[in-house]
């Protein structure tokens, strides 16, 4: 006799289940998805026991007719699909036509709809109950009760009615996020916890995602053929210790991507300390037939047909915003006030009739910078502060404090500036672009710089010396111990050579790949522009404090340092009232 047999259509349904319906907030989630799809514009959720006892959803959609009330809890029954090519192009969130069938094999699962077309509203409690009239004025109600009450096995995995339910504030927040337009509420156990009323995306994401991010969001909207990403990125001044901010939404389904996610790190990987995360709400945008989404039953991976392409796509659109100069930045292309910190607000008003020129040279000013002598504060005389909106981004500096910040006065109230921390970023930004447009410009020393070496430095020296020709140095053994630098590279000719050229071979020696140029540019450019940064406890003048700002101002990536500290920060003239409780 075979031992072959069919299973039970509700055992092929409840084994279906364990993909789809893992937990309750799996089960919202696929809830709200078929609300969405049916083109709800107000969605209510009630909650009981983190959604085990009961998951309620309410919408004021098309509904659903009563004669397909009993398909739509049978198994591969959809309204949204009927053929491959529909599958290959779908533009709505479900399309497998399992997902009501599959939770009405683990829950009592009832639906109340009343299809736009009819007088009257209709319910169905169970696949095989007769459809029955009911009340409702429009739109549908999905209740889903008890969930695993036929397989006590699932039931155990559940963790706690807390944990419960924060998964299915998580399913709500980002379905919130994907769409502003709908209003959403969210209750449990009776007590109200969430209410969204619709609205615009920056509102919706300061809902959602709270208002700390949002001084350090960088809107993008970035374009290229079929494809674009839009949405807020934070600069690395506000990172996280985990991945909890990290929303990326393709075609408006949101998902976890790893190549997205690679795309979005490797953004970041130049100006983020290696142990934060980043935090983004991203929208990428393509025609459907450029992604399987039916890669999973819960549908939230995804395959793109053109990986590499959306993967360079991704990183450069969020590199070209992340390190757009401050300037630039002061013009998001969403012109909502929502999107515009408060930093950034006012230069938008015009350019700057320059009160300070900031003609001088960048290495007049390192040098200007290194020459001066040691004391912990210096005053500028204030600068007139011109009105009408004509002043820089940073303003203009009014004092230096103990040798470390500087002061500025600004259109918004005092920016402090980290000195040592903006001119290394500057610094880094100007040998990254010197070094990609050829031979970096080097200064020959009239008399070289003689520095005694250990053996392994000497050994590196001899072995590095084309690298070190290509970052700009030309290093030499003048005896048995002893090194002379010849040349150096001209941005860093201020600065202290002695230490600079100890920390690059010491770098060196740790990495004698023979590609270390390659692989390891960026890193020896930091500690290059680490070292030829001005210290801290230097004297700088007015004129080369204004110098440094207008230099910030102008370069890419000036408001974090290469380790992803900020070198500026804004403090405004109400935060400043606050902190003196004065009343405007
Ligand atoms: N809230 C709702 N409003 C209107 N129609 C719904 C709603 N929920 C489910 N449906 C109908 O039930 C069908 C089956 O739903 P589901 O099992 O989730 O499969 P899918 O969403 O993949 O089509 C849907 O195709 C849709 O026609
Ligand atoms: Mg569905």
């Amino acid at each position: 006799m075979g031992i072959i047999k069919p299973l039970p259509e509700l055992l092929i349904s409840q084994i279906a289940a364990g993909e789809v319906v893992e937990r309750p907030a799996a089960v919202l989630k696929e809830l709200l998805e078929n609300s969405l799809d049916a083109g709800a514009t107000r969605i209510d959720v009630q909650l009981e026991e983190g959604g085990v006892r009961l998951i309620r959803v309410t919408d004021d959609g098309n509904g659903i007719a009563p004669e397909d009330l009993p398909l739509a809890l049978a198994r591969h029954a959809t309204s949204k699909i009927a053929s491959l090519d529909d599958l290959e192009r779908v533009g709505s969130y479900g399309f497998r036509g399992e997902a009501l069938a599959s939770i009405a094999s683990v829950a009592r699962v009832s639906i109340t709809s009343r299809h736009a077309s009819q007088s009257r509203a209709f319910r169905l409690r169970s696949e095989s109950d007769p459809v029955e009239p009911a009340a409702l004025a429009g739109g549908t109600v999905v209740e889903v009760a008890d969930l695993y009450f036929n397989t006590p096995a699932r039931r155990k995995f559940l963790k706690t009615e807390a944990t419960e339910f924060a998964h299915c504030d998580e399913v709500v927040r980002r379905m919130a996020l994907a769409r502003p337009d709908v209003a959403f509420t969210l209750t449990h156990n009776g007590s109200a916890k969430r209410r969204l009323a619709g609205a615009d995306f920056p509102r919706r994401a300061r809902e959602i995602i709270g208002e700390e991010f949002f001084p350090h969001a960088r809107p993008l909207d970035a374009v290229a053929g079929p494809l674009r990403l839009s949405g807020l990125a934070a600069l690395p001044a506000y990172s996280r210790s985990g991945r909890d901010e990290q929303y990326f939404f393709v075609n408006g389904r949101f998902v976890r991507d790893k190549l997205l996610t690679h795309a979005a790190r490797q953004a970041w990987a130049d100006i983020l300390h290696g142990q934060r995360h980043p935090a983004y709400v991203l929208f990428l945008e393509l025609d459907p037939a450029g992604v399987d989404v039916n890669v999973h039953p819960a549908k939230t991976e995804v395959r793109f047909r053109d990986a590499r392409g959306i993967h360079q796509f991704v990183f450069h659109a969020l590199q070209r915003a992340l390190a757009a100069p401050l300037s630039s930045a002061a013009s998001p292309p969403e012109a909502s006030p929502a999107f515009v910190p408060s930093a950034f607000s006012y230069a938008r008003q015009s350019g700057f009739a320059v009160g300070e020129p900031a003609a001088r040279s960048y290495l007049e000013f390192a040098r200007a910078a290194f020459d001066a002598a040691e004391t912990a504060v210096s005053p500028a005389p204030t600068v007139a502060y011109p009105e009408d909106g004509s002043a820089p981004l940073l303003g203009y500096a009014i004092a230096q404090l103990h040798g470390v910040f500087i002061l500025a006065q600004n259109a918004n109230g005092l920016v402090l500036v980290d000195m040592h921390a903006a001119h290394e970023r500057i610094l880094y930004e100007k040998l990254k672009y010197s070094l990609d447009a050829g031979p970096p410009a080097t200064q020959s020393l009239l008399v070289p710089l003689l520095l005694s070496a250990s053996e392994a430095e000497m050994a590196t020296a001899s072995e590095q010396s084309e690298v070190l020709a290509e970052l700009g140095f030309a290093i030499a053994a003048a005896g048995p111990r002893e090194l002379a630098v010849r040349s150096l590279p001209a941005l860093l000719a201020g600065g202290n050579a002695v230490d600079l050229v100890r920390s690059l071979l010491r770098d060196l020696a740790e990495h004698p790949a023979s590609r270390v140029i390659e692989t390891r540019r960026n890193e020896l450019l930091a500690t290059m522009a680490c070292h030829g940064a001005v210290r801290a406890h230097r004297l700088l003048s007015p004129p080369e404090m204004n110098a440094l700002l207008r230099q910030m101002e102008e370069t890419e990536r000036a408001d974090q340092c290469n380790h992803g500290r900020p070198t500026w920060v804004q403090l405004s003239m109400a935060e400043l009232d606050r902190l003196f409780m004065r009343g405007r």
